[in-house]
């Protein structure tokens, strides 16, 4: 009985009983969002192609799952794994299309724009914005063949930057870009490309996030804390424990997007986005004073400008 697993045909005058289930591959599916995204739509009645990067994850997912869930091994930073996994796809998928891509891997970052490595940029970069691009850029002739869709786990951070969370929002921001960009691109085709934006979602994110931010901390040097202390111990702090709405909040979002007829380009998930959202919609000197109002005092007097040139690797032109 296949009441309620959502089916595809091509065409009005298909064999009916060459309908297969829907399919859709889920980048980053061995924890949080993604994970939870492989499950909901499998539940659903899904063919799902969850992707994680290590064996045991993989069956730690096909055990929770139905017989019908397939895991693929890919670091989404790795051009010739994605190639292959999406070989692997399309010969699973015999001559038809996929129905969805959902680019969910992704990494926290964060810390002091004044202290941010240019390489740590990059290497953020490479896995919330390049990877996304290079994931759909092998995809889209399979998405094309039925008329499928992309959607792209973005974040409030796509929209609103924040101090201490600026190198994850640029990368968050440059996804949302790229989303708008090939949304209009892909629409001859039928391909929509779909943007999920939550707010706090309560994931292995966090706990990665403190140990990241701790790394991170080890770095700076001891005027870091005399210059930025109080909102370093704030960012700190607000790591301590995960927080937010469960993942299963994304993942109906991500199912809606995927079957409703006309999806949006935007959808935001969680209070805190709504609110978040709100606040990016005021005059920009109203929206900073309001963020700025929810942090610390900081910005201690520089004593000794030389000292801070030194710091930062140069020399005082005025001695
Ligand atoms: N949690 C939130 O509050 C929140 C809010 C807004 C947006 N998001 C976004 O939601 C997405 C999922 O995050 P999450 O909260 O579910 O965190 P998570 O539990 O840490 O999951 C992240 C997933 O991405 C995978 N991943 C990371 N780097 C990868 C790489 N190079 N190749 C392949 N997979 C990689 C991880 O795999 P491993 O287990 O192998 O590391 C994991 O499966 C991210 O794009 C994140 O930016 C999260």
């Amino acid at each position: 009985m296949l009441t309620g697993i959502p089916m595809t045909a091509e065409s009005d005058s298909e064999d009916y009983s060459s309908l297969r289930p829907r399919s859709v591959m889920i980048t980053g599916a061995s924890s949080g969002i993604g994970r939870a995204c492989a499950l909901w739509l499998d539940r659903a009645g899904w063919q799902v192609f969850a992707t994680v990067r290590k064996e045991d994850d993989g069956l730690r997912l096909t055990k929770a799952a139905s017989p019908r869930l397939r895991t693929i091994l890919l670091d989404v930073t790795d051009p010739d794994q994605i190639a292959a996994a999406a070989r692997t796809v399309r010969e699973h998928l015999g001559g038809d299309g996929l129905h969805a891509l959902v680019n969910n891997a992704g990494i926290a970052a964060g810390g002091l724009v004044e202290y941010l490595d240019p390489e740590e940029l990059r290497r953020v970069f490479e896995t919330n914005t390049i990877a996304p691009l290079s994931v759909s850029r092998h995809l889209i002739p399979l998405l094309r063949r039925a008329r499928g869709r992309i959607v792209m786990i973005s974040s409030i951070a796509g929209f609103s930057s924040t101090p201490l969370l600026s190198p994850y929002c640029a990368s968050k921001f440059a996804l949302e870009a790229l989303t708008d960009g090939m949304r209009l691109e892909l629409k001859p085709w039928g391909i929509e490309v779909v943007s999920v934006q939550p707010g706090a979602i309560k994931t292995e994110i966090w706990n990665k996030a403190r140990a990241y931010v701790d790394g991170e901390l080890r770095k700076y040097p001891p005027k870091a804390f005399e210059k930025y202390g109080p909102l370093l111990d704030r960012m700190a702090e607000s790591l301590e424990k995960p927080k937010g709405v469960g993942a299963d909040e994304v993942a109906r979002t991500v199912e809606t997007a995927l079957t409703v007829a006309k999806p949006k380009a935007r959808y935001l998930v969680g209070r805190d986005a709504l609110i978040r959202s709100w606040i990016e919609s005021l005059p920009t000197s109203l929206r900073d004073r309001l963020i700025l109002s929810r942090m610390p005092k900081y910005g201690t007097e520089i004593t000794d400008p030389a000292d801070e040139l030194q710091e930062a690797g140069q020399e005082d032109v005025n001695q």
